[in-house]
Order: C-alpha cells, then sequence, then structure tokens
C-alpha cells in the first residue's frame, strides 16, 4: 500500500516496539510521541522517522506535533489508557482519519467485560471517539482491535478462549491501515489460536472467586493486580466474550490461525 503518515504515541513499550518496527519496515513516515524525559535512545535512527516530545495532557502541543498524519496508533500503558481524550482531540483538530486507541484487549462489546475495571476507562475512550466521528459527520474514523489472551493458557478451565500473539496484533494494526474502509468505525477482533485448556497441566481456579480479589484490590488501591484479575475474567470466561470464533477479522487483516502442531510448539516452548 501507497506509505502513509502515522503518529504512533509511545512506542517504548511492549506493543509500541513491535508496531513501530513494522511500520518502518513497510516504508510508513512514523511520528512517534514521546513524553518529557522518556528514554528515547532505543528508538531507531530512520530516514522516515521524526520523534516528538509532547504534552500528552495538551490539545495545542498535539496538535502541532500531529500535523500531516492520517492515522494516529495509541500505544499507552494500561495505567494511562483513561487519557486519550486530549490526544482525540488533537486528532480531530488535525484531520487524523482513523484512530486506533490504546485497547488491544478484551471484547469491548461485551457490557460484562466493559465493568471490569481496567476496561472501564477504555469503554469511556471509546464512547468518546463514536461521538467525535459522528460531530466529524464520519470524517474523523477510529477501529479498536480486540486481541484475545497472550499466548498462555491459564487455569485448568474447560472454556474455550482466544489468544493472540503479539506478532499478530501487530499484523492487525497494519491491516486495518490497509483496510481502513473495512474497518472504519469499528471493534476487529483478531486471534491466533483458540483452545481450551485441559490438555495443558495447569491450575484450577474459578473466575467467581477472583472477581472478589479484583474488587478487594480496587478497595485497596492495588491497581496492577486489580488490571492483571480483570485482564484473566476478561479473557477466560465465556460470559465476558472471551472466544472470537465466527466473528474474527483474521482474513480481512492477514492474521493467520495457528497450527495444532505450532500451537502445541508454541506452549511447549514456554513451560
Ligand atoms: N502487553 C500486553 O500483553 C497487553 C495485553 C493486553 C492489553 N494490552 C494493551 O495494549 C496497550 C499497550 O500496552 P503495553 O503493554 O505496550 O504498554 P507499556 O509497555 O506498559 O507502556 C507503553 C508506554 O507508555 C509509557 N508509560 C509507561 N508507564 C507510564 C506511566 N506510568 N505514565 C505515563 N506513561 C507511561 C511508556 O512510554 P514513554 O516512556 O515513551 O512515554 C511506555 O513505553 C494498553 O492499552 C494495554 O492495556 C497490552
Amino acid at each position: 500500500m501507497a506509505p502513509t503518515h502515522i503518529a504512533l504515541a509511545r512506542a517504548t513499550g511492549n506493543l509500541g516496539q513491535p508496531i513501530l518496527s513494522s511500520l518502518l519496515a513497510a516504508h510508513h513516515t512514523v511520528t512517534v510521541l514521546i513524553r518529557p524525559g522518556s528514554n528515547a535512545s532505543s528508538l531507531p535512527a530512520y530516514p522516515n522517522l521524526t520523534i516528538a516530545e509532547v504534552d500528552f495532557s495538551s490539545v495545542s502541543s498535539l496538535t502541532r506535533a500531529l500535523a500531516g498524519a492520517e492515522v494516529v496508533i495509541a500505544a499507552l500503558a494500561t495505567s494511562t489508557i483513561g487519557r486519550q481524550n486530549a490526544l482525540i482531540d488533537a486528532a480531530v483538530q488535525t484531520g487524523v482519519l482513523r484512530f486506533i486507541p490504546a485497547a488491544f484487549g478484551m471484547d469491548p462489546c461485551n457490557a460484562n467485560c466493559n465493568a471490569l475495571p481496567v476496561c472501564v476507562p477504555k469503554a469511556a475512550v471509546q464512547d468518546y471517539l463514536s461521538a467525535k466521528s459522528r460531530e466529524s459527520e464520519g470524517r474523523f474514523t477510529w477501529t479498536a482491535i480486540s486481541k484475545g489472551w497472550r499466548a498462555t493458557l491459564y487455569n485448568g478451565g474447560e472454556v474455550r478462549c482466544s489468544a493472540t500473539l503479539l506478532a499478530d496484533v501487530v499484523r492487525a494494526v497494519l491491516g486495518v491501515i490497509e483496510r481502513r474502509d473495512e474497518t472504519r468505525n469499528r471493534v476487529v477482533y483478531v486471534h491466533s489460536a483458540e483452545k481450551d485448556g485441559r490438555e495443558w497441566e495447569t491450575s484450577v481456579k474459578g473466575t467467581d472467586e477472583l472477581l472478589k480479589e479484583i474488587w478487594a484490590d480496587v478497595e485497596e488501591g492495588n491497581v496492577d493486580g486489580a488490571n492483571l484479575g480483570s485482564c484473566i475474567v476478561g479473557c477466560l470466561d465465556e460470559e465476558y466474550g472471551c472466544d472470537y470464533t465466527g466473528r474474527e477479522a483474521n482474513e480481512l487483516l492477514g492474521v493467520k490461525m495457528m497450527t495444532e502442531d505450532e500451537l502445541r510448539a508454541l506452549v511447549h516452548s514456554l513451560v
């Protein structure tokens, strides 16, 4: 596809780094947004790469940095995902056409998921994006990428759940940029494998029990504990839409399912 000018908000994290590498390998023009004091030394020197230091809470600072960008990808840390509105406002003001929010998690169309502590701010961001798209009469659009659990089979349960490799999340991001018409204003689900955990040696724990622990963590201010617990519940409980089979956008975005042998080899390499 033709090179596109893409702004990547935070490129030093788990997702940001491989997304940046893939964008550069695909010859896109990239502006990476970093916060003052961020360690940008890990970012590669590249002719098509500009690094802009911004104040993530300031629309005017962000607007300057986004000049010319068609697509914004937010790869913000989970702890800061509730703070994307300034970036969204700046994207609307500068004429960005597509915004991919920091979501990359469980099903944002599932009401149970959206009530989990880690998802509450993500759901609010998605409502904000929808409102901004309507106000712009569809010029400004968004796509949220929903991925399954990482290639870790947690719990000894019988629940079939979707799992997504990091490389496939990155492939999905590129797929959204390539297939912008088909991915306009929607959630796209991608998974690399879909399995239950009975074949592996695992521990069994009910998600009911985990839910109690999550809310106890919230009360105690243990944000990391609540976030981790929320991810496990959202990704491994069928009431939370954890199996994407039948609604996945894999083919559209060029994400392949792993074969049984590939999945088996991967799990054995991890345990
Ligand atoms: N990693 C996963 O397996 C996973 C799983 C499910 C969902 N997700 C979702 O994917 C998105 C990105 O996750 P990630 O794991 O790539 O994020 P991350 O590595 O934890 O953080 C991304 C970037 O955010 C900045 N940052 C980190 N801590 C910060 C803080 N306290 N205040 C302000 N900025 C901070 C840093 O960038 P600078 O220093 O350059 O500013 C960092 O490189 C999130 O929406 C997350 O919920 C990730």
